[in-house]
């Protein structure tokens, strides 16, 4: 195999390989799939979800003594067949807002495994909070009233428990766009917010279960999170002092990195993340006395983004003075990352990937946008219009930041499983795009 290929290969769901000079995941031929379901195409490969799983679930049961639990972050991509493999796979399911919530409950996904997030729930998110989930993240004291003021004049018998977000003033290494825990973040209570929150919910009569906190995504050092921690901890032992109050669950949110390109690998598995937090954990609460919380980690693109890959068809091959351009069916439209944080992608041909490169290239997609290029100067070998193009490491934060920029129909989304692909969301159509618009009146 050549070095492209070799290099690129690792960043593809599991059992992704070259056989007869075609891309294949298991014993699907991602140009057969092109063909089937028609491009630009976005695929889940079951099996790659299912290992990152298991990798979180063996570091926490070798890393943490006591008791500990996963939350799937349903903003990375969120669709009835996802809800349904993290409902399953007895993961919790954290939806921000009532439209996120009503995904998951067409999932059948049950109270005990709903949790909702929000920076800024408005009365429906918080009504459908009371309505559905089992766990509430209060982000700010203003929402913590509006939510005891429905629940007083709410006749139902059974509330959301609460957890309350700290912010604990220091961000992890990342984008600043993607950067939650600082300061001046938008997120969370301060330290003093938290007391008050914690008082209020409990004269409230509400149940308050959990600390949270996440100081932001897709990040690659773990260390920001040791000092959120001795701040989370320092506030758990004043809480237990005044008023006799400690969290059943500590959530330190998610957000640990993935490689996207092969300049990323190697990367540091999730077990070192997981390790990293359950010894600062475990250390903290002994050094304070503390008995040891359920430790909760709400991961999204460590959990899906390797399974997810993108196929392009090729439209058009571009010279200008100093590029070689592939212009493909999709780009911004279904994929905004790069042009919101730089983000940095690779791929590869779909037919004949060992072919060498021969040239820098940018991939850019057909939207009347000089920002809508996916790739930027990525070594590819001679490509010709029709041929198709695979991006790894896309099922995170692409298709649930979809647009319809352009009149850009969103793609379809298949599931491979054992020998089967599913369509588990359709293309949109052409009507799609004006069934909502009403005609000016005569
Ligand atoms: N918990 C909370 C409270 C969050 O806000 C997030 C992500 C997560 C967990 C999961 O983070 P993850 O493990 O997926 O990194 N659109 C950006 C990412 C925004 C993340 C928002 N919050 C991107 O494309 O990189």
């Amino acid at each position: 195999m050549n070095d492209m290929a070799a290099a690129r290969l690792p960043l593809f769901p599991l059992n992704t390989q070259i056989k007869d000079g075609r891309l294949h995941i298991g014993n699907f031929a991602l140009d057969e799939l092109a063909q089937e379901f028609g491009t630009p195409l976005y695929l889940y490969d079951r099996s790659t979800l299912d290992d990152a799983l298991a990798q979180y679930r063996t570091a926490l049961q070798t890393e943490y003594p006591a008791q500990s639990g996963l939350t799937y972050a349903g903003k990375a991509f969120l669709s009835i067949a996802m809800a349904q493999w993290v409902h399953q796979n007895g993961l919790f399911i954290d939806c921000t807002g009532a439209g996120e919530i009503m995904i998951a409950v067409a999932a059948s996904v049950p109270r005990d495994q709903l949790l909702v997030h929000g920076v800024s729930k408005s009365q429906e998110d918080l009504q459908a909070a009371i309505a559905y989930a089992g766990i509430l993240v209060v982000d700010h004291l203003g929402e913590l009233e509006r939510l005891i003021e429905l629940v007083k004049t709410s006749n139902r018998q059974k509330f959301p428990t609460l957890w309350l977000r700290l912010r604990p003033g220091m961000a992890v290494e990342t984008h600043s766009y993607t950067q939650t825990g600082q300061d001046d973040s938008k997120f969370g209570l301060s330290a003093l917010e938290f007391l008050q929150a914690l008082e209020e919910a409990q004269s409230a009569g509400l149940h308050v279960t959990g600390l949270h906190f996440h100081q932001g995504s897709h990040f690659h050092d773990p260390k920001p999170i040791a000092s959120a921690l001795e701040l989370a901890l320092d506030l758990i032992a004043e809480t237990r002092q005044s008023l006799g109050w400690v969290p059943q669950t500590l959530c330190p949110g998610g957000g640990w990195g993935t490689p996207y390109h092969e300049d990323d690998l190697p990367h540091r598995p999730i077990r070192e993340y997981v390790r990293f937090v359950a010894q600062h954990l475990l250390q903290g609460c002994h050094e304070r006395n503390l008995p040891l919380p359920t430790l909760h980690l709400e991961p999204g693109r460590s959990l899906v983004a390797r399974a997810g890959v993108a196929i392009y068809r090729v439209e058009a091959v571009k010279r200008t003075a100093t590029r070689r351009w592939l212009l493909l069916d999709g780009g911004m439209a279904d994929n905004p990352r790069p042009a919101l944080y730089r983000a940095r992608y690779t791929a590869l041909p779909v037919s004949q990937p060992e072919r060498p490169a021969t040239d820098a290239t940018w991939l850019a997609g057909p939207y009347c946008e000089s920002g809508d290029v996916l790739i930027e100067a990525l070594p590819m070998p001679d490509i010709s219009p029709g041929e198709l193009v695979a991006v790894p490491v896309s099922g995170a934060y692409q298709l649930s930041m979809s647009s319809n920029y352009n009149g850009a129909r969103r793609p379809a989304v298949i599931w491979l499983q054992d020998e089967t692909a599913t369509l588990i969301r359709r293309r949109e159509t052409l009507e799609d795009l004006y069934r909502r618009d009403l005609p000016l009146p005569n």
